[in-house]
């Protein structure tokens, strides 16, 4: 690492903000030795605000039926070799139920952009679960809607919301998305979530096509100055029925180092060591709450469906039960000296 790298992860770690030139050259001049350091500091951060906990997400994936047709997504509308389904009201009850026994308090309800899961049918389901289990908090991450659906979600008793903008760069956006799709919509999006007062979730693939590390360096100011409350970050990884299907895999490397830069952006983010990690590296979740991640989202979704939710190839815990998660990321987490809490796992504020 040389002194210019030194002084910006310095200046990184004092005020939280670098220009997008100076993210550029900490990303360009990576190696080992910068990574380290990054992540030594970016520890320490989270250590002071989170201690050695580290919250989990009960991933409930409520359907695989899209309207939309992302290039890189395994499934998009335009994928007619994947076998499409849809829980039912039950089948998402029973999850929680499930979920809540397992010690999880808060359940993340993600899915395509399926038309019959409309205001009333998720209101419905929100109003079901919190009247069930009133100490939870419900994560939705359901896509693109108008600003009035995201207020009655809201209204209906829905805290946060997933939605990762994907690119900070309008151009790049285009190269991943057909023309029907708006990075200003996206955006609209979020800044919506936020006014109504959802704790809201942004976030980006690691090495997709055409990203570049200018591309990154955007994404680094786009979160200081977004502050979201949530960042899920992830390595882009092919899946074989996309036209990305033969690009590589994004790095576990990079990605650890983005988790650290990220965590000293946003001292108090809320940041997850994401499955995709899992994927490409058996490690690779360890690896990202070593590089200063605090969340784990495990998989509850019923057995029968797991394998359909295939956004990439090769995706991990598609097993047999979701006990099995619960205590593999548990013993995951304690061989690195932290501990998963029974929590509903909010940001700490400043
Ligand atoms: N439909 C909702 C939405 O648009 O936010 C939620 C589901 S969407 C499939 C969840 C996320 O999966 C996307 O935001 C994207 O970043 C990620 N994803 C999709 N395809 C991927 C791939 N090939 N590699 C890595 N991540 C991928
Ligand atoms: Fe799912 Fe390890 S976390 S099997």
């Amino acid at each position: 690492m040389n002194d210019t790298v030194r002084n910006l992860i310095v200046k990184l770690n004092e005020e939280h903000s670098l220009t997008i030139e100076e993210y550029e050259t900490i990303l360009m001049q990576r190696d080992a030795e910068a990574a380290e350091f990054l992540a030594d500091l970016a520890v320490k951060c989270r250590k002071k605000y989170y201690g050695n906990k580290v919250f989990v997400r009960g991933l409930i994936e409520i359907s695989n039926i899209c309207k939309n047709n992302c290039l890189y997504c395994g499934i998009r509308r335009g994928n007619h070799a994947c076998d499409r389904y849809r829980l039912s009201e039950e089948d998402i009850l029973e999850c929680c139920d499930d979920g809540w026994n397992l010690g999880f308090r808060t359940f993340v309800l993600q899915g395509g952009e399926d038309a019959y899961f409309s205001d009333e049918v998720v209101c419905s389901l929100i109003r079901k679960i919190k009247e069930k289990y009133p100490e939870c908090a419900i994560t939705l991450s359901l896509g693109e809607r108008s600003r009035e659906s995201y207020q009655r979600l809201y209204n209906a008793g829905a805290e946060r919301y997933l939605l990762r903008h994907e690119t900070a760069d309008e151009q790049h956006y285009r190269k991943l998305h057909p023309a029907e799709m708006s990075w200003s919509n996206r955006m609209k999006c979020l800044r919506e979530l936020k006014e109504i007062g959802y704790q809201v979730g942004c976030g980006f693939m690691v090495e997709s096509p055409w990203q570049t590390t200018r591309e990154l360096a955007k994404e680094m100011k786009f979160i200081e100055e977004f502050q979201p409350d949530m960042c899920g970050i992830g390595p882009f990884i092919p899946h074989n029925a996309t036209e990305f299907a033969k690009e590589p895999a994004g790095s576990v490397e990079l990605t650890c180092y983005l988790l650290s830069i990220i965590r000293l952006i946003h001292p108090t983010v809320l940041l997850p060591s994401t499955t995709a990690l899992g994927t490409i590296d058996p490690l690779g979740r360890e690896k990202g709450i070593k590089s200063g991640a605090n969340v784990v989202m495990p998989n509850l979704s019923p057995v029968r469906v797991r394998n359909k939710y295939e956004l990439y190839d090769n995706k991990i815990c598609t097993g047999d039960e979701s006990a099995q998660c619960r205590s593999c990321l548990s013993r995951r987490m304690e061989s690195i000296g932290y501990e998963i809490v029974t929590d509903r796992g909010d940001r700490v504020r400043e």
